[in-house]
């Protein structure tokens, strides 16, 4: 399985992949926007055929405080059902922090996660190191709770 960057003629195919993974979908143009503005920071997962089994959809935060630093954001992550427990999404969220650090000197990389998601808050906490920051009432359009999660990124800064 192959991760690279993902390119505009990937996002049709990226969108196709949350569709089957996630409630949480956006337009084509969110996706465009992703790309256009923050080109390094999005990959994906092909199979041998050129497929996108998996994808990451990250950008940096562009509303922050005066006392925040500049930080990144994962919008959205999914892999295919028959392609998961590969490491590809632990392998999509490395590159992409790598990324964040390097190219934008972010100093940390942030998510919302469903507090029932189990298997994406093991790979957030224990897989990656993530802590949770604080819980999000009603986040979510069927009014579950999020975790906004976070993880320095300050070791990986060049
Ligand atoms: C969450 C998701 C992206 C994980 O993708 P994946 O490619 O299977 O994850 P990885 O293979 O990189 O897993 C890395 C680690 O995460 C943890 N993990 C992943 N899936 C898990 C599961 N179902 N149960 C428990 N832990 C899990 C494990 O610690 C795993 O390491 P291990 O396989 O060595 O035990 C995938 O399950 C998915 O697409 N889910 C639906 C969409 C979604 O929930 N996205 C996140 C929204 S916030």
């Amino acid at each position: 399985m192959n991760i690279r960057l993902a390119r505009v003629e990937d996002l049709q195919g990226m969108q196709a992949c949350n569709l089957q993974n996630l409630p949480e979908n956006y337009t084509l143009k969110y996706y465009l926007y992703h790309a256009l503005s923050w080109p390094q920071l999005s990959y994906v997962a092909e199979d041998e055929k050129g497929r996108i089994v998996g994808y990451i959809l990250a950008k940096m935060e562009e509303d922050i405080g005066p006392d925040d630093e500049p930080h990144g954001h994962v919008t959205s992550i999914s892999v295919l059902r028959s392609y998961r427990r590969l490491g590809l999404a632990k392998r999509l969220m490395v590159q992409s922090q790598e990324a964040m650090a390097t190219v934008y000197r972010a100093a940390y990389v942030s998510l919302h996660v469903r507090k029932s998601n189990r298997a994406a808050l093991a790979l957030y906490k224990d897989t990656l190191g993530f802590t949770v920051k604080d819980i999000e009432k009603r986040y979510y359009a069927d009014g579950e709770d999020a975790y906004a999660m976070r993880l320095s990124l300050k070791h990986l800064a060049r």
